[in-house]
């Protein structure tokens, strides 16, 4: 009788003990951002509290450019811009899937296996610099890559040209968009830059959480903020509205020695410390954009979380600041929470018809 006693007022106490210290996280997070908990961030960093992704630089000017945004998106959808006829932009990067593809590595030409994961283009405008490996900076240089590039569109330049110049359509969207009919490449990526620009993430119940609806995360989702910023440690990289710090880290993902190894940042500026390295990618609707990693080779968002748990093998070259985390299996689920908490499905939106 007396153990009974014990054991009941013993749980009861845990239970108090739990509630209490949900309490207090949520009484911290309920202040603004400035004054929450000091994130657990290694000396030396530069880095930004987490926030509201701040407006695109287009969102004011959309009226002004709404021909041209009309032409962008035409592009994007056309497979007509591949060389098979069969591949258009949206292939790899559907509005459905939050602009990604759900594969692996994404599939282009002639069922070409590309090298990387095709990664989500929306915010994109955000980044100080594009693909994995940062090789382009900006959207407009960006577009050139993929339509020529044997893997994904295979299409020459100059014959696509001539083709969009032979189309019914395009003449009237190239005058509509920049006031004469001339198609030439440039006024192509810079059409499709600036309706990328225009893709941007809805709002997660994190955000809404940020614009002052406190009591919309779950104490398991608050607890997972919580580890995100302090012992799970994820804000040494992965900091400021985009979750992202906008530069290049090895996080362990590859192991030395595999002769298949993506070589990374290092194929841009062939340093050796750059051997392994990728941009820190956005967060931002991160349970909707897998597989994950440059490789796509994490299925699951729990064999991300067991990656990071680990820490970095010996044989990885990672990042010093990637280290054995000792989350237990509720911190796990709370961390992962909190990621949903940060995840919305894509801004609705009309494919324009052909
Ligand atoms: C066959 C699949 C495929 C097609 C088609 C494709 N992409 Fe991609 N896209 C990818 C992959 C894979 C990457 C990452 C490549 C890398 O980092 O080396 C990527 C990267 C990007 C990025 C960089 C995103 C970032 O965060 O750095 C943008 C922007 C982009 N693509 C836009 C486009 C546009 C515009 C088109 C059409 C002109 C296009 N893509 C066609 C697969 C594709
Ligand atoms: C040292 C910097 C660093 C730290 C610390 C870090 N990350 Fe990353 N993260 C990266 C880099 C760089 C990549 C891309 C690596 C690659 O593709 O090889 C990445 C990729 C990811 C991805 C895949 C995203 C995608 O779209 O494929 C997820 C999810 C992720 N990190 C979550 C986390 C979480 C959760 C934490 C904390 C437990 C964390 N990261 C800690 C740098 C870091």
């Amino acid at each position: 009788m007396q153990k009974v006693f014990v054991i009941t007022s013993l749980s009861l106490f845990v239970l108090i003990a739990v509630s209490f210290s949900n309490e207090s996280l949520r009484s911290k997070y309920s202040r603004p951002a400035s004054q929450w908990p000091v994130p657990n961030i290694d000396n030396g960093i530069e880095w930004k509290e987490l926030g509201i992704l701040p407006e695109s630089p287009l969102e004011n000017s959309k009226d002004s450019l709404k021909n041209i945004i009309e032409l962008g998106k035409s592009l994007f959808f056309d497979t007509r811009l591949s060389g098979s006829g069969k591949i258009s932009c949206a292939t790899c990067h559907d509005p459905a899937l939050n602009w990604t593809d759900g594969k692996e590595k994404s599939i282009g030409h002639e069922g070409t296996i590309n090298k990387r994961n095709s990664p989500t283009i929306q915010n994109t405008w955000f980044f100080k610099s594009l693909f994995w490996d940062g090789r382009s900076k900006t959207l407009e240089d960006q577009a050139f890559a993929p339509i020529n590039s044997e893997s994904e569109m295979h299409s020459e330049m100059p014959d696509l040209i001539m083709k969009l110049r032979n189309t019914k359509e395009y003449p009237g969207l190239f005058t509509k968009a920049f006031g004469s009919p001339g198609i030439n490449p440039n006024r192509m990526t810079e059409a499709i830059a600036i309706f990328e620009r225009t893709i941007v993430s809805n709002k997660s119940k994190f955000d809404h959480f940020l614009a002052g609806e406190r009591e919309t995360l779950s104490n398991s989702e608050l607890r997972g903020l919580h580890l995100f910023r302090t012992k799970a440690r994820c804000m040494n990289c992965h900091n400021g509205s985009l979750f992202s710090d906008n530069q290049f880290h090895n996080n362990g993902i590859q192991l030395n020695g595999n002769p298949e190894n993506d070589k990374g940042l290092f194929t841009v500026t062939h340093k050796d410390e750059d051997v392994g390295k990728f941009k820190t990618p956005s967060l931002r609707d991160v349970t909707k954009t897998g597989p994950w990693m440059h490789n796509g080779k994490l299925q699951s968002i729990e064999d991300v979380l067991h990656h990071y748990n680990k820490g970095a093998n010996k044989n990885s070259s990672a990042d010093p600041k990637i280290r054995v985390l000792h989350l237990s299996k509720r911190e796990l689920k709370d961390l992962g929470e909190f990621l949903k908490a940060i995840s919305a499905p894509p801004v609705e939106f009309k494919k324009p018809s052909f």
